[in-house]
């Protein structure tokens, strides 16, 4: 059972999208609908947006990595023009009590464009660092939303669960940071025709309510029933 905030408590929300699909994009519904339902069930929450089709960080680069590595003296104007890409994404990352992440399956892994920006939260002394005993998380304490959305199905299976890399990364790369509350709402087989898709939508909106504090003590079959 994940952590529950108090009704009553001030929070920020971070809702991030990816999907290149606009308006018929699931996951960007998905995340609507949690942030909405947040929103109900939290009202002292402030919210940011980050569309990261629109607002796309580039590729992670040798001047991305420029200033942190001190390579030279002086950085270039493109090592700084990087730098403050990275510092001002991860600064919100970092300001964020809740993220609500909106991660589609594209070629079994997330976006080229969630990556990148995953790229830039990924920072030595800022959301990892690494100690005699191993690397450990900077970022505890959040608690993550994942809305994913996929054409097919990969949860029900071993051979699914191997090939998807999508849900299983965010798991460990969020957990690097140090947080462990890393919740999932999942509509899958969304291109398996009609019924299939009305079906991962109620399951998803069954994960919503458990995953918003909404109906925290129902499982998702009740939900979805
Ligand atoms: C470029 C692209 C690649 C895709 N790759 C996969 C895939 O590897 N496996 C899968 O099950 N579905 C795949 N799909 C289907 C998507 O997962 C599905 O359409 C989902 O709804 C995407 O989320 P979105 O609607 O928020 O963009 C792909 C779709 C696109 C557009």
């Amino acid at each position: 059972m994940p952590a529950l905030f108090k009704k009553d408590t001030i929070m920020k929300l971070l809702h991030v999208d990816s999907s290149v699909l606009g308006a018929n994009s699931v996951s960007r519904q998905l995340t609507a609908e949690i942030v909405a339902d947040w929103r109900k069930n939290h009202p002292h929450t402030s919210v940011e947006y980050l569309d990261l089709a629109v607002d796309t960080p580039n590729h992670f680069s040798a001047d991305a990595l420029g200033i942190k590595v001190g390579v030279q003296a002086e950085p270039t104007e493109a090592q700084r023009r990087e730098n403050e890409v990275s510092e001002r994404l991860v600064a919100q990352f970092l300001a964020a009590d809740v993220i609500v992440v909106g991660a589609p399956l594209y070629n079994f892994t997330v976006p080229t464009q969630l990556k990148a920006w995953i790229d830039r939260l990924a920072q030595v002394g800022r959301t990892f660092k690494y100690t005699d005993k191993g690397p450990v998380g900077l970022a505890g304490g959040k608690t993550v939303i994942v809305a994913s959305s996929r054409g097919g199905v990969y949860s029900t299976s071993e051979g699914g669960q191997a090939m998807e890399h999508q849900e299983s990364f965010l798991k460990v790369i969020f957990g690097f940071f140090g947080i462990t509350d890393v919740r999932f709402v999942r509509a899958e087989g969304v291109a398996m025709g009609d019924a299939a898709k009305a079906a991962a939508l109620g399951a998803a909106r069954a994960d919503i309510a458990v995953a918003t504090g909404r109906a925290a003590n129902q499982d998702r079959a009740t939900l979805a029933a």
